[in-house]
């Protein structure tokens, strides 16, 4: 198969799908790869490096083009549209729920899309987006190292274990992708680390891997009351449902939380769980409420470029293979988890959660996959 990996046009956007590693694998599969002049840029990949995997580096033109199998990371923007085709097959994180002018393309033109957000593994969870939420953890605990620092504003606290100081606390909402990733990082600097979680199973499943200044609290009233007191960072990664109108800690909460302390909102679901979150962007970071600085950067993960592009394209490479190897339907057909990622097929919606968003007719791909 032809697989076209596209330079990304999203504003702010440095990360590529496939890495120089990762086209060699492709390229050995006997895959010919379109690698687009300038697409691994800012990751740090130079054409050269592509060309040495194998890859044939050409314009925007001649990828689009040529390619059988568009190969992104960000949804589409309205200059992508025109490629869209019966015969081409696209697989990115597509989004679809939120964008319903790109649903319409992506129906109107008959294109075949995998997305990697719904792509699923045997336990229910999100093989496509681990490694982002792991990158967001990690970068959401490095975010408060930086704004602790007196000089960028902060308490002028070193977030970490320092002879003669009380270690700092640091509080971590939620244990999921994210929560471990800045749990790890956050004890590996020595500090007393607490995660509230309300899954049991899934804290204990943590506490074997994760150093002994890492605690573990049932996430309830007064465990939360009591880590709002005492801690010097707050880091809230909890997905928190959008009609939810509730919050697990409110304006008023602030007025509990320590002078110099501060809230890393990694989760960022404007007046979420955090009733005082709105995300923010790279360009402007952090605000101030109630006296406590909020950093809620929504894209955390696009700081980490080349590292991000890494560790997304060995999770994306499996799933693009089995889908240039055996072909879109056959490999649709051998895997049901692959086959959850697939948001339409011949003008066909079938992901069910944008077809009830946007009152679309849905197609149930497993029956799609007995008759096409
Ligand atoms: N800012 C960014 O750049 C960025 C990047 C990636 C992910 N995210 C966001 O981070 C959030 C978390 O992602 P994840 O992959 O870790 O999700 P996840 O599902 O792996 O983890 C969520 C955890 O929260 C726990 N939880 C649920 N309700 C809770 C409560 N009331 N109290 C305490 N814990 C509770 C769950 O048991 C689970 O362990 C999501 O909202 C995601 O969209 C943000």
């Amino acid at each position: 198969m032809k697989i076209g990996v596209l330079k990304e046009i999203k504003p702010n956007e440095y990360r590529v799908a496939a890495v120089p590693a990762t086209v060699m694998e492709m390229v050995r599969h006997g895959h010919t790869v379109y690698v687009e002049s300038g697409a691994g840029v800012g990751s740090g990949f130079s054409d050269a490096a592509y060309a040495e995997a194998g890859a044939i580096i050409a314009d925007a033109e001649t990828v689009w083009s040529e390619a059988d199998l568009y190969y992104k990371v960000k949804e589409l923007f309205p200059q992508e549209y025109k490629w869209m085709a019966k015969d081409k097959i696209l697989v990115t994180y597509i989004h679809s729920n939120a964008h319903p002018e790109e649903t319409d393309v992506l129906l109107e033109s008959g294109v075949a899309a995998v997305a990697y957000e719904d792509v699923e593994d045997a336990q229910g969870r999100f093989p496509l987006l681990r490694p982002m939420s792991e990158l967001a953890g990690k970068g959401g605990f490095l975010a408060a190292l930086h704004y602790a620092q007196s000089v960028h504003g902060g308490s002028g606290m070193l977030l970490a274990n320092v002879a003669g100081v009380d270690a700092p606390v640091i509080s971590i909402i939620g244990g999921g992708n994210v929560g471990l990733g800045a749990a790890e990082l956050a004890a590996a600097f020595g500090n007393t680390v607490r995660i509230l979680d309300v899954n049991m199973d899934a804290m204990l499943e943590s506490k074997k891997y994760l150093p002994g200044n890492v605690s573990f609290l049932i996430s309830n009233r007064a465990n939360l009351e009591k880590c709002l007191r005492e801690s010097d960072v707050l880091i809230n990664c909890i997905l928190w449902p959008k009609h939810r109108k509730d919050h697990l800690v409110y304006r008023e909460d602030l007025k509990m939380m320590k002078e110099g302390a501060m809230i890393i909102d990694v989760a960022c679901d404007d007046e979420g769980a955090i009733e005082t979150c709105r995300s923010t962007t790279h360009d402007d970071p952090v605000y101030r409420e109630e006296g406590i600085l909020h950093y809620c950067v929504d894209n955390i993960p696009s700081a980490f470029s080349r590292t991000a592009s890494v560790t997304l394209a060995n999770a994306t490479l499996p799933y693009v293979l089995q889908i240039a190897d055996k072909g879109f339907k056959k490999a649709m057909e051998d895997n049901h988890l692959l086959r959850k990622g697939m948001t339409c097929y011949g003008g066909k919606l079938t992901l069910k959660e944008t077809a009830l968003k946007q009152d679309r007719v849905w197609t149930d791909p497993n029956e799609l996959i007995k008759v096409w």
